[in-house]
């Protein structure tokens, strides 16, 4: 006999969401993992262009092994592929670096309130470099943003400026990244899972020889008997944690770009640093004054109107690369 299946739009509304639902919660719940177990290797172990390497490398690693065994197909990839996706994998390295820097010398929460503010570069750029122009209603959804980041800077009690421009030069080259990585995902026959495995390994590459000059590995064998004396053993499953759960959050990062609109994947990102600041903050016991945590609340509020108000535009205003590149 034969079967007819037919599934109801509301069914497959409620699916699609729960779809998401999951995506969301392994993603944030991925990067407070990530987050925490960075930390506490940086605490012990204060070499961040190394565990940035160890990252890409373990990530490089786990994909090609996928590969190899089949568990994912490997991607058909041609010159021109890779030739797109270098100043992609420029942006990544150059993000990922410098946020590690940055966590390495101020608290994680600091870090990340300061990455909340990442929507505003996206604006900033497109108005300044690439000389877009935006409704009024867009540039003043950047004050609550920018006054917010501010007042908590000023009043963060650990303040340090390598850690601040760490963070400012991961947003700056994280909106660069989103931007071509964008462009370069657009009508490709690569997986969003694979395209950040190609990513990944080219970063790697160009990251080795920085690291190598600014660190390198006297520095390395040094800190890391330090750091193995101190903790133990568990030191090592601390680095490889760090390692893996960094390329499994970015993984179901780029899987979920490959689902949903850019604008929500934005909200979802700001709602992941709201969880990593709350879950570091009480793992660390960091210290936080009521006009520091206002700043932090402002500002992280002010993403969440720039987000809705692109919601509202959308419709009427020609969604461009910007709002896409917020979506990281
Ligand atoms: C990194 O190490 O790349 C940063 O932690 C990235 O932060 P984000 O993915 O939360 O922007």
């Amino acid at each position: 006999p034969l079967e007819i299946n037919i599934e109801l739009p509301d069914q497959q509304e409620a699916a699609q969401r729960l779809k998401i639902g999951l995506y969301f919660a392994t993603w944030w719940a991925l990067n407070v993992v990530f987050n925490i177990y960075n930390k506490k290797v940086l605490n012990v172990f204060p070499y961040p262009w190394l565990t940035s390497t160890l990252s890409l490398a373990t990530g490089s690693l786990m994909m090609l092994v996928s590969w190899a065994t089949r568990i994912a197909e490997a991607p058909k990839t041609e010159l021109d592929f890779w030739k797109t996706l270098l100043p992609v994998a420029v942006a990544h390295t150059i993000g990922h670096v410098a946020a590690t820097v940055s966590m390495a010398k101020v608290a994680v929460s600091f870090t990340h309130i300061i990455k909340s503010s990442e929507p505003a570069f996206s604006v900033l750029v497109s108005r300044f470099l690439l000389g877009e122009t935006f409704p009024l209603p867009v540039y003043l959804s950047l004050f609550p943003i920018i006054g917010g980041c501010a007042l908590a800077a000023v009043t963060e009690l650990n303040f340090n400026m390598i850690g601040f421009m760490g963070a400012m030069i991961s947003n700056l080259a994280f909106v660069f990244r989103n931007i071509f990585s964008k462009k370069g995902m657009k009508g490709k026959s690569v997986s969003g899972m694979n395209y950040y495995a190609c990513l990944s390994m080219l970063s790697l590459l160009i990251l080795i020889p920085f690291a190598i000059a600014v660190e390198g590995p006297k520095m390395w064998a040094a800190g890391w008997n330090t750091a193995l004396a101190q903790i133990g053993p568990n030191f090592v499953w601390w680095v490889v944690a760090q390692s893996v759960f960094y390329h499994l959050y970015n993984q179901v990062s780029y899987m979920s770009l490959d689902q949903i609109s850019p604008l929500t994947f934005s909200v979802g990102n700001t709602m992941k640093r709201i969880s990593v600041i709350v879950a570091s903050i009480i793992i660390f016991h960091t210290p936080i004054q009521p006009i520091n945590a206002l700043g932090a609340a402002i500002a992280i509020l002010g993403t969440f109107l720039y987000s809705q108000l692109w919601l509202d535009l959308a419709d009427d205003f020609a969604i461009n690369f910007v709002c896409r590149a917020s979506s990281e």
